[in-house]
This record gives C-alpha cells, structure tokens and sequence, in this order.
C-alpha cells in the first residue's frame, strides 16, 4: 500500500463547524479562532460564508471577521459564495479565494440553496467569471456524495457529473462531501473510482462529517486512492443547519494523528491544535470532538496536553 508524501489540511472550522452552533459568537473570539489556527502551520483556513444571514445567522459577521484577522504569509483565508452577491461581499472583504457549493442531491440542493442543482451550477457562471477576473481561486464543494438526509443513495455516477461541471466550469479542487457522515470505507474508494474518472484524482479533496465515527476510515480508503487533501473542523466542531442530526465534521487533530502516524507531512503542530480546539470548546461551552485531544489531556493532565 502506497501513501502521499505529504497532505494538504483545509480547517473549516470556522465556517462549517461555527456555522451550525445556535448561540452568539463574537467577531472577536471567531477571529482568536482563525489566529491560533493559521499559527499551527495550517495553511488553509475557511474563515466564513457570505450567505444570505436569514438562512444562516451565525456567518453574518464574516466580513468584520476577515477585517480583523491577522493575515499570516502562505496562509489561505477562504470563504463560502452562494451567488455574484456573495461574491462582491467576498471580494470586498478581501478573501484569498472563494468557495462555490452545490450538491448531488435535488433535495439537498433546494433545502440548502432553495434552487436545483442546474440552477445553482448556472448561479455559480457568473461568479467563476468574476473571480477569474480578480484573480481570485475557487474551490467547488458538492455535498450528500455519499447519501442524502432526503433523497438517500446517491449514486457516484450522479456525484461524477456535478464534480465534472464545477471543474470544467474552473473549480482548480473539488471537495467532496460526505455531509451526514453515512460513507463507508468501501463506498468511498468507489466513489473515488468513479468521480476520479471525470476529475484527476490530485484535484479532488475529502470533506467527511462523523456522524457515524466512520470518517478517518474515509480518510485512509481515499488515501489510498490518491486524495491528497482533506477537510477537517478542529475539535469535530459544527454539523449542518440543512442537515437534521449530522454531527461536525472529523476533528483536524484526529486526522492529523492519523496522518503523522503514516508519516505524511502535513506542517501542522498537533500541540498547537490541540490547544486551539479545547480553547474554542471552552468557549463556546462544548464537549470537545477530538479523541486524540481528549486522550492527551487523560494521559498529561492539561497544562501539558498541547
Ligand atoms: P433565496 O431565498 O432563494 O434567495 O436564498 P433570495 O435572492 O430571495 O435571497 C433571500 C434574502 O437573502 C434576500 O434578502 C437577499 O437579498 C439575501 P431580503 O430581500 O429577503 O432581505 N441574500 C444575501 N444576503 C447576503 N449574502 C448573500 C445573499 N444572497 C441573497 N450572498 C441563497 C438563496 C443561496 C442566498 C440562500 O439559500 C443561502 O444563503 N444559502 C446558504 C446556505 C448555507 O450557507 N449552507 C451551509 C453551507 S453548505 C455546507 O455546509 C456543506 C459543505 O460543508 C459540504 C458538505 O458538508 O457537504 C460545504
Ligand atoms: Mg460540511
């Protein structure tokens, strides 16, 4: 069995895992949350969504949150885009690339982004012309690639054809969403055969929930099948509001355990992650979602946990 040398780590904690918590946050501890990541050697952080607030009212701060983060060199500072108003929100608030989302689902799609997936591919056109004008990267998500709170199965073929048009409409990476966390090992590296096929394999990124704890067994079959990067929430924060029960996504310090232990290079501190996600759950008052801080903490007590 052969492993990538290195793993690139897009935390997303910030936007998918504090998107979904139902009390306040302050502009101020979202932008502490940013800090300490970009200071664990993470170079990609998603730092919020300009969504419309009435569909999810806990990213309306995003553009007094990139105003006030410290920008740290080689560190990418992204942000989610539904529609060209999202776009001109992004664009003044100066991200350093755009995410565009749509889905494999025709339900999750109109829950998620009130249109059908043609409609939100053909939302995104002009948003891709934008970005390519200023310079600006955009990454695509598609989300329910492995089952659909509403529609149930999908089929990797279905998963293929929407990853084929965000690439080919200039997403340079397609991450792949496993919203509800229901993928299994097995389902994984076929969907990764079936999609590959349409989008190169190094272009493509995996973006498990844990709801079923299956994700860092995700994590290593795509491995395997030669995806290099990963999206990960520290401390397993957040969930989906369009998703009823899904859990956040795997925690960035359980997937770097994995990925240190396989001896691929990734950059990061695992003891300044750790303390990053148990600073963030003291915060916001929350169990911590990562195994590996927690047994850190049993076996160092906290003060020397990391
Ligand atoms: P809509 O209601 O169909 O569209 O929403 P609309 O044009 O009628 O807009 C509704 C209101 O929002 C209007 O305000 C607009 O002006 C405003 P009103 O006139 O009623 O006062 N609006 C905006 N405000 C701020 N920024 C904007 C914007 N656009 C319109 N960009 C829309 C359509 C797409 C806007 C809405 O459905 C939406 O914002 N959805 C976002 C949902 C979302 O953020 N979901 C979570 C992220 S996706 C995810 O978590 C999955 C992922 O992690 C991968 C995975 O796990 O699968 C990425
Ligand atoms: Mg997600």
């Amino acid at each position: 069995m052969s492993y990538p040398s290195q793993v690139r780590l897009v935390e997303v904690g910030p936007r998918d895992g504090l998107q979904n918590e139902k009390q306040p946050i302050s502009v101020a501890a979202k932008v502490r949350l940013i800090d300490d990541l970009g200071a664990t050697g993470l170079a990609h952080i998603e730092a919020g969504s300009f969504v419309s607030e009435k569909w999810v009212p806990q990213m309306a701060g995003s553009s007094e949150v990139f105003a006030a983060l410290h920008r740290r060199p080689g560190v990418t500072y992204a942000a989610l885009v539904p529609n060209l108003r999202g776009f001109e929100a992004a664009l003044a608030a100066e991200v350093s690339e755009i995410a565009v989302f749509a889905a494999a689902s025709e339900a999750f799609s109109r829950r998620n982004i009130n249109c059908s997936i043609a409609a939100s591919l053909k939302r995104f056109e002009p948003v891709l012309a934008a970005a390519e004008q200023h310079g600006i990267r955009v990454r695509g998500y598609v989300s329910c690639v492995l089952g659909c709170p509403y529609d149930g199965d999908i089929a990797p073929e279905q998963v293929a054809q929407v990853a084929r048009e965000l690439h080919a409409m200039g997403c340079y990476e397609v991450s792949l969403g496993d919203t509800i966390g229901v993928g299994t090992a097995r389902a994984t590296r076929r969907l990764i055969e079936v999609v590959g096929a349409r989008v190169p394999r190094s272009q493509l990124a995996g973006h498990f929930h844990d709801t079923y704890g299956q994700a860092l067994a995700n994590i290593h079959a795509s491995l395997i099948e030669g995806v290099t990067v990963f999206d990960a929430s520290v401390a397993g924060l957040g969930g989906c509001p369009y998703a009823k029960g899904a859990t956040g996504n795997v925690a960035s310090e359980d997937v770097l355990y994995l990925l240190n232990g396989l001896g691929i290079e990734t950059g990061i501190d695992l003891t300044l992650l750790c303390e990053t996600g148990r600073r963030i759950c003291a915060v916001l008052g929350r169990e911590n979602g990562s195994r590996v801080s927690k047994a850190l903490v049993a076996r160092h007590g906290q003060d020397r946990a990391g």
